[in-house]
């Protein structure tokens, strides 16, 4: 089960230093965006905590924000306004965009932070890739950054303990990932992550999820978008590296 309602609350614990801030996060896609006009409409339809939805709004882009999460799109909501920026938000989960959305809406869309991951199996992330390539216009660009399931596999069930505290909001968190890796790759994968939070007085508040999700190649993934009609320019991807960049244009 994914809900990112119980992480949503403390998720800022997850993210890097250079994600927190909405310009740097936006930034970090000064490639893709400087493809775009600078009023581009763009849609982040795995907005998370908003950083990089605020972040292309203070660019001047008409934003639209879009998860599965009700915590996540509240605190979107909430970030957009602690900016003084104007960000559409809207719970929807990617196979429900269309009914939202009209075709063509779209100069860019981003699929970004290791989320295509959470969608259910080949088929769930091929339904999620054409309502992407649906509501962008022709020539506009999806950008999805990913994990690269092959290192993950390839390193098996673990479990992961950070070797030093993240501080966020004046409180000390200690992060734990543990990997369940299936025997097949098509399988249910899970990651369950514990924020372990020392509050002040010395007590350990330990807000935890287990998340489903189901890999891929990244050459499964370039097959994928091609059948969406998304023609791959950019590919990121190599072998030992964490994780890549995809962008792909509407055929
Ligand atoms: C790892 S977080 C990444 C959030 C953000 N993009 C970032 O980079 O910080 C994955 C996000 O995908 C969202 N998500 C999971 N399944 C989804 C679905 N089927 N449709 C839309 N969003 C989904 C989650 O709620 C979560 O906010």
């Amino acid at each position: 089960m994914t809900s990112y309602n119980e992480l949503g609350e403390v998720y800022e614990w997850l993210i890097s230093d250079a994600k927190l801030s909405p310009v740097e996060f936006a930034a970090s896609f000064d490639d893709a965006l400087g493809l775009l006009p600078s009023d581009a409409h763009v849609l982040d339809c795995s907005c998370g905590t908003g950083q990089l939805s605020v972040g292309l709004a203070i660019r001047g882009m008409e934003v639209a924000a879009t998860d599965a999460s009700e915590v996540m799109v509240r605190r979107t909501q909430e970030l957009a306004q602690e900016f003084g920026t104007l960000v559409r938000t809207l719970r929807a989960a990617w196979e429900e965009l269309p009914d939202h959305f009209d075709d063509g809406t779209f100069d860019a869309i981003f699929c970004v932070g290791n989320s295509l991951h959470h969608a259910d199996g080949a088929s769930g992330r091929l339904g999620a890739l054409q309502s992407m390539a649906r509501l962008l216009r022709r020539g506009g660009r999806l950008v999805l950054t990913s994990r690269a399931w092959e290192l993950v596999r390839a390193r098996g069930s673990r479990l992961d303990i950070a070797d030093r505290l993240v501080r966020r909001n004046g409180v000390d968190a200690v992060v734990i990932y543990r990997w369940e890796i299936a025997p097949h790759w098509e399988d249910e994968h899970h990651i369950e992550i514990a924020i372990a939070q020392l509050d002040g007085d010395g007590a350990v508040r330990v807000r935890s999820e287990l998340l489903s999700c189901w890999p891929y190649r990244n050459d499964e993934l370039a097959a994928e978008l091609r059948l969406v009609g998304l023609r791959t320019e950019v590919n990121t991807f190599s072998l030992g590296a964490e994780n890549y960049t995809v962008v792909a244009s509407k055929v």
